[in-house]
């Protein structure tokens, strides 16, 4: 092997424009559609989730749930505390007055919360509040004794419709501390004198959170500590919010979260592990509690429901003069989330000018909360629906109005795009997709009972690295390499990517590579979430080995041939250090280690503040196609096959990157074709908590997906990746919505379309 083709610059990537030597390098890990190296555990079922760890001593957790959405709870748990097997009934009489859970971003680790107290006296507050807690010997017996509590409500009046909420007066909705209103010339003016408009309203309803592992954690006092295994998209945020709520330090609290049956936003901190963590101190024993489905449907918040205007006015060449995209989510009172579905419109399109504002009408309801894609995935069902029917109006390809309209500068911040290939990703997608076969008049082709159509949208989704990356990075004598950081495997491939991506970094094979994660002792504030875990992992694994490398060079004597060097000198070479000007001048880790007599060494890096997203527009990109059929005779929509060609900067691991776009786009059939949470707006109940009555998709409704990407890397973004998580969800609502046009002449603006 020639040591020049070895030798990888070790001095990577910074947030004002050194780009990381990963970014363009071709062949080797990066790229490689390596298999989870997890898959095995899961699917032979040995891989322990939070439901299965044993602990000695262990009590199982049964909440009673509230039935009325505003009011006073009586309770009776004579009978509850006379079954057999029971530890412990908890009620608001018995609990430990706790401190509130800080509201999201109220802080910088404060996850999910809502500000609301638990258990602290006879309110409800919502129509599935816990209003009780049983700990028994067996689930069956908690389960029992909860049956056995009677419980008995003086009710209070409850606003729980939509459009009382909104008549009681709305608000301009808070996202991440900015409001969520924004104008840039008149657009209502510009709308009105447009040669071509549109203008309608849509409408989306409540999503629940229903990942294939429900809710669920095993817990321990230790004294003052507290020991939590949990299925959680933050550890150290888990961690920290807990300590708050029970008034001790963050350090007494042990938060380990290695393996996740998914996780889309609602794996937070929730009232069930604050509930259960408050009744093992009270009981001294350890306890399990595990969610039913229905239970997460209660205390888990969802998508909140939205109603949005979207409008579009056009000059006779097709240039938007105006887009207003404005409206109302039906939030939860205490919720710090009014879904955002502007957010997916800001750096979307050039327009002349622009109106967007979310406000929020409060509902006595349970908090929503993020759900896969927050605000973008329903709002792009709006934005791109109405491009959509501009097009047809005008009659213009649709994919010809949107490239009349691809902006050259951030249409909102007017920064430059980081890199924005979406036009690539149409012209590459369209191509495969075979979009010329598309016929523009509505309701043409046939297929039996089915009228057949095709369909296309456009799409985006931000790019975020989140404060308080930091990694560690050891190297033991026997030549392998351990990263710990404190970041989530959900289901998507993270421990996966991350280790091919450290295992090039450090000149080493992926199997002498551990990539350790998941537990509150790392290094890291790392969440999973904002499609932003990579790039926050990516740029603390890259600090640390700026770190490393310093450390190697300092175990170097004086016949070592690194002597002399400086970190900036050396890069990495097959298994160790070489000089970048001269790669013969080289040493593996281990003779490193060895000459200095040393085991291990250890090196943690924090990754630098995320500057980059302050200095240019970063998003990550999709452009959608499918083919529906739509039958005469039942109405019934089939997707009959799909494409998505994505623009997300460099791909670290095709087959799982792949497959977090197709489940995505999965995703988004549910929410184009299926996903409604039934709320009773008279009593503010869900009343179709389980999945045989919220439908999601299953295999059967599945189609074909191909999956095509540039693979351009974005030199603004730690490894030249860009999120994959997230984009695959938006827009499909508006391709299925767009094919069902082309198939029938029927717009349909509200979701789901049944
Ligand atoms: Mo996601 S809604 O950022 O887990």
């Amino acid at each position: 092997m020639t040591a020049e083709s070895t030798v990888l610059g070790r001095d990577g990537w910074t947030p004002d424009g050194k780009s990381d030597p990963l970014m363009t390098r071709r062949g080797g890990l990066i790229g490689a559609p390596l298999s989870r190296l997890d898959g095995a555990l899961k699917v032979t079922g040995t891989a322990p989730f939070a439901a299965e760890i044993p602990l000695d001593g262990m009590v199982y957790a049964s909440l009673l749930y509230s039935t009325v959405a505003r009011g006073r709870v009586r309770l009776d748990t004579s009978e509850a505390e006379r079954a057999s097997g029971v530890v412990l009934v908890m009620t608001h009489r018995n609990a430990p007055r706790l401190n509130p859970p800080p509201g999201f971003l109220t802080a910088e680790k404060a996850m999910s919360g809502d500000g609301l107290e638990v258990m602290a006296g006879d309110q409800v507050r919502w129509n599935g509040q816990p209003v009780a807690l049983v700990l028994a010997e067996t689930q069956e017996q908690a389960d029992h004794a909860r049956s056995l509590i009677r419980a008995a409500y003086e009710t209070e009046p409850a606003v729980t419709g939509f459009a009382e909420a909104k008549a009681r007066g709305t608000e301009v909705g808070a996202f991440a501390g900015e409001p969520l209103s924004l104008a840039a010339g008149d657009a209502e003016a510009a709308l009105e004198g447009a040669a071509h408009k549109v203008d309608a309203v849509y409408t989306t309803p409540r999503h629940n959170h229903n990942a294939i592992e429900p809710h669920a954690a095993t817990l321990a006092w230790d004294g003052d500590e507290l020991f939590v295994h949990d299925t959680t998209q933050g550890v150290r945020h888990e961690a920290w919010t807990l300590a708050e709520i029970f008034g001790i330090p963050e350090d007494q609290v042990h938060v380990s979260s290695p393996y996740l049956g998914g996780g889309f936003g609602g794996k937070g901190v929730w009232q069930h592990q604050i509930l259960a963590a408050a009744a093992a101190r009270l009981a001294g024993r350890p306890v399990r509690v595990a969610l039913s489905r229905e239970g997460v449907y209660r205390l888990v918040g969802g998508r909140a429901a939205t109603e949005q205007r979207l409008a579009i006015g056009a000059g006779a060449d097709g240039r938007f003069e105006a887009i207003v995209h404005t409206g109302t989510v039906a939030k939860g009172r205490h919720s710090v989330l009014p879904e955002p579905f502007v957010m997916g419109t800001m750096g979307m399109y050039s327009s002349g000018s622009l109106k967007l504002e979310v406000r929020s009408a409060n509902l006595d309801a349970l908090s929503n909360t993020f759900m896969r894609a927050p605000g973008a995935a329903v709002g792009t069902f709006a934005l791109e629906s109405a491009v959509d029917e501009l097009a047809c109006q005008m009659g213009i390809d649709p994919i010809e109005l949107r490239l009349r309209n691809e902006p050259e500068t951030d249409p909102v911040t007017r920064k430059p795009f980081s890199s924005r290939n979406l036009v690539a990703a149409y012209r590459t997608g369209a191509e495969r997709f075979g979009w010329s076969e598309r016929d523009a008049t509505p309701g043409t082709r046939r297929d039996g009972e089915w009228r057949t159509g095709l369909g296309t949208a456009a799409t985006s989704f931000d790019y975020v690295r989140m404060p308080g990356g930091a990694a560690r990075i050891t190297i033991t004598r026997d030549g392998r390499a351990r990263i710990d950081i404190a970041a989530h495997e959900m289901g998507m491939g993270t421990a996966t990517a991350q280790t091919q991506v450290a295992a090039e970094r450090l000149g080493l094979p992926a199997d002498k590579v551990t990539f350790a994660y998941g537990d509150s002792s790392q290094p890291g504030l790392v969440m999973a979430g904002g499609s932003q875990q990579t790039a926050s992992i990516g740029a603390a694994v890259i600090a640390a080995h700026r770190e490393l490398a310093g450390e190697l060079l300092k175990l170097a004597g004086e016949d070592s041939p690194l002597a002399g060097l400086t970190p900036d000198e050396v890069g990495t070479a097959d298994g160790g250090l070489a000089a970048i000007e001269d790669p013969d001048r080289r040493e593996s880790y281990e003779a490193l280690l060895d000459g200095a007599g040393r085991d291990e060494i250890s090196a943690e890096g924090v990754a630098p503040p995320p500057t980059e997203s302050g200095e240019w527009s970063m998003h990550s990109y999709g452009a959608l196609f499918c083919e529906v059929g739509v039958s005469e005779v039942t109405g019934e929509t089939r997707v009959r096959r799909f494409l998505g060609s994505f623009d997300c900067g460099r791909i670290l691991n095709a087959k799982t990157a792949a497959s977090q776009f197709r489940g995505g786009i999965i995703m988004g059939l549910g929410l184009a074709l299926m996903e409604e949470t039934l709320f009773d707006e008279r009593t503010g109940r869900i009343v179709n908590p389980s999945l045989s009555e919220y439908h999601v998709p299953v295999h059967a409704d599945v189609p074909p997906i191909d999956i095509l990407w540039t693979d351009i890397p974005d030199p603004h973004a730690p490894m030249g990746a860009r999120g994959v998580g997230e984009i695959g969800i938006t827009g499909v609502g508006a391709a299925i919505a767009n094919a069902i046009y082309n198939a029938t002449g029927k717009r349909v603006r509200d979701l789901p379309i049944t």
